[in-house]
């Protein structure tokens, strides 16, 4: 089997007798997205720039394609980065920006150069701004040419910290489909950083949380959400009596439920819904609604935040 593309083993990271990591491990498959979460302060940033070799870890190790990126410049090559300091320069034009970051990388065919520089600004919407100063971009603009400064390259990973950001709801529609993409099609492994959680959700196979410096769960999402989700479904039916006959044969299943008027609301554990729904409809009854009610991410996560 093919090694993890990042490895982070044991990582302490110790600043005035204070433990900002406190035994951080985690792997990261190839063609992976893998999404690391927490609360501000949790140690997320501080966990990336020690992965980037940007810090120096107190002990322990954190390896990228088996390599140190501190150590060795030509891995740094496969590797793309969106800072929460974007690293643009405001005097530059955005097509002069990437040319520069092009050359940086050791993209030495000028059309070749031109050619990718173009096919990104269009990728992120702003082949039309391309002459304009970075200066007078806007966040949103901003955050989009740093997202086609990291892929410049064809990195194999990249590496986001709050990649969306500040971005108007369309373009990080535009993003997260961007992300995508990298992984499914240009087969990016790809480690993000982010508060959104709907995003994560969208885009994540699996995910580490961290509070207060340690993992506190490191699953896929599908995973996570089963092991600690109730899910409830809530049926209205046209009149009282049917509710609770329905009330009367859930107690004789054991199963919970919450009865309110003409509207019961079923709590399940397993995901097979039907067994439990199959009888209610042979029953006959009047249903007028039926309303699914899948908990998220979110909920999952402030349950792991706040229990943690
Ligand atoms: N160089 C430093 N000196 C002192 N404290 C630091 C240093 N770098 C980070 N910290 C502290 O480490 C903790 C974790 O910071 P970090 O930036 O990693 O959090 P984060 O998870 O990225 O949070 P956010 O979601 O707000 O970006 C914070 O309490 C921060 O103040
Ligand atoms: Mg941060």
């Amino acid at each position: 089997m093919e090694q993890p593309v990042i490895i982070v083993e044991n990582l302490v990271k110790k600043i005035n007798d204070r433990f900002i990591l406190n035994n951080i491990s985690f792997n990261v498959e190839r063609r992976e997205i893998f999404g690391y979460l927490g609360p501000n302060g949790a140690g997320k940033t501080t966990t990336l720039r020690i992965i980037l070799g940007l810090m120096r870890p107190t002990s322990g190790k954190a390896l990228v394609l088996e390599g140190n990126l501190s150590k060795d410049i030509n891995l740094r090559r496969k590797v793309g980065v969106i800072l929460e300091n974007d690293g643009l320069y405001n005097k530059l034009t955005a097509y002069e920006n990437l040319d520069f970051y092009s050359r940086i990388y050791g993209v030495s065919n000028s059309s070749e150069r031109d050619r990718r520089i173009k096919k990104l600004l269009d990728l992120v919407g702003l082949y039309d701004e391309k002459d304009k100063k970075v200066g007078y971009y806007s966040r949103g603009m901003r955050r989009r040419l740093a997202i086609a400064r990291a892929l410049i390259h064809d990195p194999e990973i990249v590496f986001m910290d709050e990649p969306t950001s500040g971005l108007d709801p369309e373009a990080k529609i535009i993003v997260r489909n961007l992300i995508f993409q990298l992984a499914r099609e240009r087969d990016v492994t790809i480690f993000l950083i982010s508060h959104d959680l709907d995003e994560v959700e969208r885009l994540c196979s699996r995910v580490a949380i961290l509070v207060g410096g340690r993992i506190v769960a490191l699953d896929t999402i599908r995973r996570l959400m089963h092991s600690l989700e109730r899910r409830s479904i809530e049926i209205t039916f046209k009149n009282m009596q049917d509710a609770m006959e329905v009330a009367k044969y859930l107690d004789n299943m054991g199963i919970l439920y919450n009865l309110r008027g003409n509207s019961i609301r079923i709590f399940y554990q397993d995901s097979n819904i039907s067994r439990v729904l199959k009888p209610l409809v042979m029953m006959g009854l009047k249903i007028i609604d039926i309303k699914g009610n899948v908990e998220s991410l979110y909920d999952v996560y402030l349950k792991i935040v706040r229990g943690g």
